[in-house]
């Protein structure tokens, strides 16, 4: 099975999580593209959102994180692109499910909501758990 191609992508208030974000994913072997902001300087969530968005709908990547403050305004943007599926995740359980119910590809998360640690195991979640199909399987056919 050929790796997943993840990438990364934030605004300027997640900017600081996303560069730990991907630092954390590389410590699980997995190398994501970073698809910017590439400094705290301010700039706009939905652009960040989209250009992750963009890339798994285009096939260009195959899963991401996207932060910024809350992680509502990348996850909109991201969620508004065809086959995407951004979980919004302030813990662990939630990411886990995302994952085994709804098959998210995107996992959304708020710099100013989450602590390092609970970040970390948010992303843990995510990548630890496998999608279950079956039943949800139908159902994340019916998502669109
Ligand atoms: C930026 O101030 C903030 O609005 C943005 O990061 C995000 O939280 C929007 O949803």
């Amino acid at each position: 099975m050929t790796a997943l191609r993840w990438g990364v992508a934030s605004d300027h208030a997640g900017f600081a999580l996303k560069e730990k974000v991907r630092g954390w994913l590389r410590a699980r072997g997995i190398e994501a593209q970073d698809l910017g902001a590439h400094s705290d300087a301010r700039t706009d969530y939905p652009d960040w959102g989209h250009a992750l968005g963009a890339a798994i709908a285009e096939g260009r990547l195959d899963r991401g994180v996207i932060v910024c403050g809350t992680g509502i305004g990348v996850s909109i943007a991201a969620n508004r692109h065809a086959g995407v599926r951004a979980a919004l995740c302030h813990d662990a359980f939630t990411a886990a499910m995302a994952r085994a119910h709804n098959d998210a590809n995107v996992l959304a998360l708020g710099a100013r909501v989450l602590g390092d640690g609970v970040a970390e195991s948010v992303v843990d979640a995510f990548l630890s758990a496998a999608f279950e199909g079956g039943r949800h399987a139908d159902r994340v056919v019916k998502l669109g």
